[in-house]
């Protein structure tokens, strides 16, 4: 039984966690025990060629095959999923996850796909006690966090929670991954396909199925919009609020530097 597997070890992220893991844990023999996991048998070897680390478990399965989606949930508690684009390939997994009580991460930002996994799997997941957890990358991540240790930080020094945080990035580096560029495709084909998206896509409430938000997230006036998914945001500041009162929006606002918007947005942030 491992405590992770990390399905998609292959891919651009995946390559990232495993080696993250790799140094804080070892390979299987550490503390955690974790494998990896992907369709492609060569490739997993590959890697664990490329990572120096030939006992690393390896586990084979398809994202399409459910039966040995359900076996590699039985084989762990948790699964973290980098296998995307997630509309195309990872609703057989949550599936899996929900109806085995597996608890399951991913970092999508496909709200549409959220919506639907959320729609078609969570009575599943409540049943079976499974905590589906999605974006949990950069959309949300360094957000999530953030308003968490602002919230506590206030809650010690003044008894009470900040009304609002907002979250500013001065300088980001790095570009979109070939799966994000993949999945950003694969949601405005499947907008041409069903035009109705264009307002669930929209409406930063879309993942608050059952949820009512307590506080409406708005981009300020003279602020860039945000350039993640806002219902990301807005679902963290639902969970925050159903789970530790009233913690309120966080917005992520981007500057960029040098261009005339940027040193505007500067200004108005006092930066
Ligand atoms: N939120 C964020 O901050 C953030 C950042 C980066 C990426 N992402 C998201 O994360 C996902 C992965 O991105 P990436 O750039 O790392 O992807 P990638 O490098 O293109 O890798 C895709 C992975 O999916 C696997 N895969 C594809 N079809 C499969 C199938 N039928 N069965 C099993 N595995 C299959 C591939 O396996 P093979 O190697 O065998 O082909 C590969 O491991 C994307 O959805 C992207 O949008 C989110």
């Amino acid at each position: 039984m491992y405590d992770i597997i990390v399905f998609g070890a292959t891919s651009f992220v995946g390559r990232i966690l495993v080696r993250y893991l790799l140094d804080r844990h070892g390979a299987a023999d550490g503390g955690l025990r974790w494998a990896i996991a992907g369709r492609s048998a060569s490739r997993l070897e590959a890697l664990k060629a490329e990572l120096g680390s030939p006992s690393l478990a390896t586990i084979v399965v398809d994202a399409a095959d459910a039966e040995g989606l359900r076996k590699l949930c039985a084989a762990t508690g948790v699964v973290v999923s980098t296998v995307g684009p997630y509309a195309l390939h990872g609703e057989p997994l949550v599936a899996a996850c929900a109806a085995t009580g597996t608890d399951y991460c991913d970092l999508t930002g496909e709200v549409q796909w959220i919506r639907r996994m959320i729609l078609r799997h969570e009575a599943a997941a409540r049943a079976s006690g499974a905590r589906i957890v999605h974006c949990c990358g950069f959309d949300s991540i360094p957000s999530d966090l953030g308003v968490q240790v602002l919230q506590r930080e206030s809650m010690q020094r003044y008894g009470q929670p900040l009304e609002r945080v907002r979250l500013r990035v001065k300088a980001m580096r790095g570009g979109a991954s070939g799966g994000t560029v993949a999945s950003l495709l694969n949601v405005v084909k499947e907008v041409r396909k069903d035009p109705a998206l264009r307002a669930e896509l929209a409406n930063p409430y879309s993942l608050c199925v059952g949820a009512e938000p307590l506080q409406v997230v708005s981009a300020d006036a003279g602020f860039a919009p945000c350039v993640l998914p806002a219902q990301a945001l807005v679902l963290l500041t639902v969970q925050l609020q159903l789970t530790d009162g009233p913690w309120y929006a966080s917005q992520m606002l981007l500057l960029g530097t040098g261009d005339n918007e940027s040193r505007r947005l500067k200004d108005v942030a006092g930066l």
